[in-house]
């Protein structure tokens, strides 16, 4: 007799290959409209699934696992992120929880040079000026940034995003440091001529740009508080793929206001959209909206790892990426 094909809720709008893949392999429900699912559309679909595909935009947190189905078996997140999933009490009820770990390292390490050169180079600067038609010519002191070459980069959070940064950023010139829970393996170390710094304060001190590559966990929110950005050199830039709150924005936005930190790159908010509007005001900080691994090809990679972890617990195996809380 046939298995049962799973019943598999897909939350977002996924690239058209990858949802034509689930639809083929599963008995999926995709979305029509790009927005978030609401709390109870979300509560709807793990009362019903065996499956959730949720992503960053939806907080799965103990209230809607309670009220989960018997079905619901795993949560297969579209990212690598999971701080928005009570991975701890999802374990507690059975239900596994598994994310896309690698294919968007480069891509985020890709946007992470980016912002850095963006703001040490003033770009958004430049290209302000040429949309608004005011080029008069070539000055030989006009829109000077500063040579990122021979800067210190300080990465916080060395795992495979940060020690992709740290490569791309050697190849720029750049001198590497970095801060981590647990120091790298000496070999890494030394390909990646890089210096660990056990003391947080004492890097940020010495740095000239902050790379914050952690993940936010309880333990890392607010990581760079008022106290720790006071640390930094007026002229330090600070630059943020990670999640925004390691940082505490408002703190943030006080401090390149009174010119006490000399700029930012920031790519994630403490509030999601509710950027703090006072730093879309400022000069010296460069804003996307969440774009680290808003490639096409990682957007399809991320889609295949979801894929490859659904494939393997249906077929009896644990998924290769399960998240488990001691991991976190
Ligand atoms: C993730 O997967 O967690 C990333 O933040 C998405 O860009």
């Amino acid at each position: 007799m046939p298995r049962e094909r799973l019943s598999v809720v897909v939350t977002r709008r996924l690239p058209e290959v990858v949802e034509t893949r689930l639809s083929e392999l599963f008995d999926v429900r995709l979305r029509d409209d790009d927005t978030p699912m609401t709390r109870d559309e979300l509560a709807a679909a793990m009362r019903s699934a065996d499956v959730l595909v949720p992503t960053l935009t939806d907080k799965i947190d103990a209230g809607l696992l309670a009220q989960a189905g018997e079905r619901l078996r795993l949560i297969a997140n579209y990212g690598a992120g999971v701080d928005h999933i009570d991975v701890a009490t999802a374990r507690q009820r059975g239900v596994l929880v598994s994310n896309t770990p690698g294919v968007l390292t480069d891509d985020t390490a890709d946007m992470t040079m980016a912002l850095i050169l963006a703001v040490t180079r003033r770009i958004p600067e430049g290209l302000a000026v040429m949309q608004k038609n005011e080029w008069t010519g070539w000055a030989p002191t006009a829109l000077l940034g500063g040579r990122v070459g021979g800067r210190r980069l300080g990465i916080l959070g060395m795992g495979r995003i940060g020690q992709a940064v740290a490569r791309r950023a050697s190849a720029f010139g750049m001198q590497i440091h970095y801060h981590n829970r647990r120091r790298l393996r000496p070999e890494i170390e030394e390909s990646l001529e890089a210096t660990y710094w056990e003391s947080l304060d004492q890097m940020i001190a010495r740095m000239d740009v902050i790379s914050v590559n952690c993940p936010s966990t309880p333990s890392t929110f607010h990581l760079m508080n008022a106290r720790r950005l006071k640390l930094m050199k007026p002229s330090g830039v600070l630059v943020n793929t990670s999640r925004g709150e390691v940082i505490d924005e408002n703190a943030l936005t006080r401090m390149i206001r009174a010119g006490d930190i000399a700029g930012a790159g920031l790519d994630v908010y403490e509030h999601g959209t509710q950027v703090n509007p006072r730093l879309r005001e400022l000069p010296n900080v460069v804003l996307l909206p969440h774009m680290g691994s808003a490639t096409l090809e990682g957007r399809i990679e991320m889609g295949e790892k979801v894929i490859i972890n659904i494939k393997t617990f249906a077929d009896g195996h644990r998924p290769p990426d399960q998240v488990v809380p001691a991991m976190l």
